[in-house]
């Protein structure tokens, strides 16, 4: 079963340079999409190989890019270089494609609800973590699930209105977590079914 993780952040710098500086609170919070990549692909000396993680990103000055990461061997990246990592795939962008720009790392611009319409169509169900969901201990999760996140402010009303119609909310727990910690407890609730 291959999870899902979709990153959205409104803010989010959908430029290289941006990221140059090294002041990645300044770039739209990359560091917590950073904390969130570390806590949904790693394990103690291991990469997951089960896992597919999105970044959506709708900051200036060219939104929206899709950064796609398919987590395994072939992943040549540790916890301290994700940063490095985002920042070259952004810099490789190139106009109207999904550019492969390292064995199973994409770039391109796609929008936030064409990329979960994307994988709905794929087959997977999709799961929005929201703090007032159903428990997500109580909810069935088949093959592909595909698990949404939003940065610290959280996912955007119209889409998620949109999306409300398909998706399940779901929870994992009654306070306000960050991103990265609802990534591992999707992973470890995942972990433990399996
Ligand atoms: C730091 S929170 C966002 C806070 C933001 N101010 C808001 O109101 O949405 C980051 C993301 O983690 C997820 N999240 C936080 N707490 C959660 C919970 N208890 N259950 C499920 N998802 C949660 C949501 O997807 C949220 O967008």
């Amino acid at each position: 079963m291959t999870r899902h993780f979709v990153y959205f952040s409104s803010q989010a710098s959908t430029s290289g340079k941006a990221l140059s500086g090294g002041n990645l609170m300044k770039a739209g919070r990359i560091d917590i999409a950073i904390h969130s990549f570390i806590q949904g692909v790693f394990l103690s000396h291991e990469i997951r190989d089960d896992v597919v993680f999105h970044f959506i990103f709708y900051g200036m000055p060219d939104p929206p890019k899709h950064i796609e990461i398919h987590a395994g061997e072939n992943l040549q990246v540790s916890k301290r270089d994700v940063g490095t990592l985002i920042k070259k795939l952004l810099y490789k962008y190139k106009v109207g494609e999904k550019n492969e720009v390292f064995p199973g790392c994409f770039i391109e611009k796609k929008s936030f609800l064409k990329v979960i319409d994307e994988l709905e169509n794929e087959g997977g169900d999709v799961f929005i973590l929201d703090k007032k969901g159903e428990g997500l201990r109580e909810v069935d999760i088949e093959k592909n699930p595909v698990f949404i996140i939003g940065d610290h402010e959280g996912l955007p009303k119209k889409e998620l209105r949109r999306l409300k119609k398909t998706a399940t909310k779901v929870s994992i727990g009654p306070k306000m977590y960050f991103a990265s910690q609802v990534v591992a407890v999707v992973n470890n609730e995942i972990d433990l079914r399996e």
